[in-house]
């Protein structure tokens, strides 16, 4: 293993695991993931901000190796849902994650695949939040800063977003009399 992957330095202000890549999501890559596509479409008229951006370390593949990424998602919402990240399941079922908040408010939205069942979890500064295998699992930002987080996962775990994208989640987050609140999404 690469020296530069056994110590690896990050700022929060850069959100930036060492040198490596930042992967970049905007308004537009978040086509489809919000409930209100009016509000979707006059958003994206007025341009294509950055919603979030994730740079990961990848040391060793194998089993019993980890991987993890380091992503900072911006506060904001399209009518009245919170900017989110498109979501996923892991291509690796039974692989789990590690989230640990480092700085801002946010939430995890965890929907397990085989009852659907949906739980909404606070991730912020000073907790850590564990998703459990065969959950797809988003992130959101429910607070006026950047939410900043680690994940950490298992290096066979994969990302399949395939299920997310022809689906959704069933809920969605959204702020109302200015607090977060899950509700099932409206069908269309
Ligand atoms: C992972 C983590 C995490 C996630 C980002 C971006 O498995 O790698 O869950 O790093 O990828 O929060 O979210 P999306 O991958 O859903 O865009
Ligand atoms: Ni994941």
């Amino acid at each position: 293993i690469a020296r530069d992957d056994l110590f690896v330095h990050y700022t929060l202000e850069s959100a930036r695991l060492g040198n490596r890549p930042m992967v970049e999501r905007r308004l537009a890559d978040l086509r489809g993931c919000f409930a209100d596509e009016a509000a979707f479409e006059a958003a994206l008229r007025q341009g294509n901000p950055l919603l979030y951006s994730v740079s990961s370390v990848e040391p060793a593949a194998g089993d019993g190796q980890l991987h993890y990424g380091l992503g900072i998602l911006q506060p904001g919402k399209i009518g009245a849902e919170y900017y989110l990240t498109k979501g996923h399941l892991h291509a690796h079922r039974p692989a789990a994650e590690i989230y640990v908040g480092l700085a801002g408010e946010g939430a995890m939205l965890l929907e397990d695949e085989a009852t659907g069942e949906s739980r909404l979890v606070p991730l912020r500064t000073h907790s850590v939040v564990y998703v459990p295998g065969h959950t797809a699992h988003r992130t959101v930002n429910t607070g006026a800063a950047p939410l900043v987080y680690l994940g950490i996962y298992p290096s066979n775990a994969g990302h399949d977003y395939a299920p997310v994208a022809k689906n959704n989640f069933r809920h969605v987050v959204i702020e109302r009399d200015g607090k977060p609140m899950l509700v099932p999404r409206e069908k269309k």
